[in-house]
């Protein structure tokens, strides 16, 4: 009796929400929109900066009905496990950092975790040799979802509109399809040859084996049933009954691991944020599993010790500071970083004025340092770039970061029949074995090994940016251990140099994780004399594609008005507001 008048009253609000969206939706203009690499949008109330166009409206029409920015940043999240399946997820997990307008803030963490099956030498062959096809590229590789655990989270605790409401978006663009954006078009081809395998993978992101091309419509049956159960039963409707029976049976075809019960178990947890100050700015950020906060604010203390601005922004001596930072904290993150649900993992000492003190101490300004050999048990491999990041703040100032992914483009490539969703393939970040360490990258210690319910080691690092307690700016990035130092140098341009935003987006980047010892230079950065100063220095010196699509929005000091950034390097990236 009880619960039928509850679900009575909540179809009588859905009904009174879906009513007024369609008179005010009727009387009232798009949203303003602006695409990558046509600078940025400028608007008072509230903004969603992400991968396409599709989802960040979708986020400002839930802003315009009376949501808030958790519900848009729920509503773009879904609508992105459409509009953008290289990353955008209902298979894989990620990260939200939350600000509250009265300065508090939060981090929902819904990282996948190992199956109950897993154990630390499951990477090994029958030889006992570690298998990157087992840990990378096959059913043991996938991880128990959290996506949808994360965002029913998030909404049960701070959301303020209906559950349905956010879901409708994403079963809507599922169910009725929309047109391939040219990059959606370019990616879904470029991944064809990898889906080969699964025929529930060709049906879904291709016509039987013929690419979409730009501008087609594409539907996604599968999907949209599996939403629909989502948006009537909440988390249930992905962990339980018709969509975890799928996933399970799709496990056991292919010899996974994930039982009806790792589903079940599986829960988001709200964790304490890392908070750093640098110069009078703050920086909010992503505790562990991620390695992200942790390790943005270590290298914020060390380069406080510096003054930056005097080395001049992308010189030899300021990238110089920038990689010998990073090198020390990239040492400590394969260290030390890990689930520390499991495992002790030091943050207050990582994070420490007087640890800064002692690091920065080991850098020589004139010279490169050295990665140790001795240290190379924590080496740490090439990692693909394919996540996604978006950012939301809405009129009252309440912020959200959120950065999730399948791990590799299209995860493991595996759609679960019937269901329409790809699964991750986020195993591949736990180590490979106990003591499986060699010079091709490998690593073996101890604290991030497969161990069942363990979270695997993230480098994801959803970031909110205040000073005197007012927002300055969301942001954050995909790229794997990249992600780290694409958001520290964002972060930078704005306080250091005090670049506009789309400048501080657009800047080139630059990497160090310490193994291999080797700076690598995005593209934009060829210049001959930069590369021989640096080498003069010892450092080795790589230049490769783009770093990053970090989509931003930031506060215009003296207005408070809004401004959205889609980085240039997103193909499809827009950010839309009001
Ligand atoms: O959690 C992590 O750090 C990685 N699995 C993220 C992978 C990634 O960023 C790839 N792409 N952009």
């Amino acid at each position: 009796m009880a619960s039928g008048a509850a679900g009575m009253t909540v179809r009588i609000a859905r009904s009174t929400v879906l009513v007024t969206a369609l008179l005010v939706g009727a009387c009232r203009a798009a949203p303003q929109t602006i695409h990558a690499g046509e600078g940025a949008l400028r608007v008072e109330h509230g903004a969603v900066s992400s991968a396409n166009e599709i989802s960040s409206r979708a986020g400002v029409e839930v802003l315009r009905d009376g949501g808030n920015a958790v519900d848009a940043a729920v509503a773009v999240g879904l609508a992105l496990a459409v509009t953008h399946p290289t990353a955008g997820n209902i298979g894989g997990g990620g990260f939200m950092v939350i600000r509250f307008p009265d300065g508090r803030a939060t981090a929902i963490d819904f990282r996948e975790k190992a199956p109950l099956a897993s154990h630390p030498e499951m990477f090994l062959d029958e030889k006992g040799e570690f298998s990157a096809d087992i840990r990378h590229r096959s059913h043991i590789s996938v991880g128990v979802p959290g996506t949808v655990a994360g965002f029913a989270l998030a909404h049960e605790r701070y959301g303020s509109l209906e559950w349905a409401r956010l879901v409708e978006p994403a079963v809507e663009l599922a169910r009725d399809g929309f047109k391939v954006m040219p990059e959606l078009a370019r990616s879904m081809s470029g991944v064809l040859d990898n889906l080969e395998r699964y025929p529930a993978s060709l049906a879904a992101f291709s016509k039987n084996g013929t690419p979409y091309d730009g501008g087609e419509v594409w539907r996604q049956p599968d999907l949209a049933r599996t939403l629909e159960r989502i948006m009537q039963q909440g988390q249930d409707g992905f962990y339980r009954g018709e969509t975890a029976r799928l996933l399970v049976e799709e496990m056991e075809r292919g010899g996974g691991l994930i039982t009806l019960e790792d589903l079940e178990r599986y829960e988001a947890v709200e964790r304490e944020t890392v908070r750093g100050m640098y110069r009078g700015y703050e920086i909010i950020s992503m505790p562990p599993p991620s390695s992200g906060g942790t390790a943005l604010v270590e290298m914020l203390n060390v380069l406080e010790g510096f003054d930056l601005a005097a080395l001049g922004h992308n010189t030899a001596p300021y990238l110089h500071h920038l990689a010998e930072t990073m090198r020390l904290a990239f040492r400590d993150r394969a260290r030390h970083l890990a689930d520390a649900d499991f495992v002790d993992v030091p943050i207050a000492d990582l994070t420490s004025e007087q640890y800064a003190a002692e690091l920065r101490s080991m850098i020589d300004p004139q010279h490169a340092g050295v990665s140790s050999p001795a240290d190379a048990e924590h080496a740490l491999v090439d990692e693909s770039e394919e996540t996604t990041h978006y950012s939301v703040v809405d009129a009252s100032g309440l912020a959200v970061s959120v950065t999730y992914t399948l791990e590799q483009g299209y995860g493991s490539k595996i759609t679960v029949p019937g269901a329409g969703f790809l699964l991750n393939n986020q195993m591949g970040d736990f180590n490979a074995g106990p003591g499986i360490t060699d010079t091709t990258g490998l690593i073996g210690t101890e604290p991030n090994l497969a161990r069942p319910e363990q979270r695997m080691l993230s480098s994801m690092s959803p970031s909110i940016v205040t000073r005197d307690g007012q927002l300055v700016a969301v942001i954050g990035s995909p790229g794997g251990r990249t992600i780290i130092n694409t958001v520290l140098q964002v972060f930078l341009n704005l306080v250091d140099f005090g670049m506009s935003p789309v400048d501080a987006i657009t800047a080139p980047r630059m990497h160090h994780q310490w193994l291999p010892n080797r700076i690598d230079l995005e593209e934009g950065f060829e210049d001959e004399a930069l590369v021989a100063a640096l080498n003069a220095m010892g450092h080795s010196v790589r230049v490769r594609g783009s770093q990053g699509t970090a989509h931003s929005i930031f506060i215009e000091p003296g207005t408070g008005w809004l401004i959205a950034v889609p980085d240039p390097r997103g193909g499809d990236a827009a950010a839309a507001g009001y």
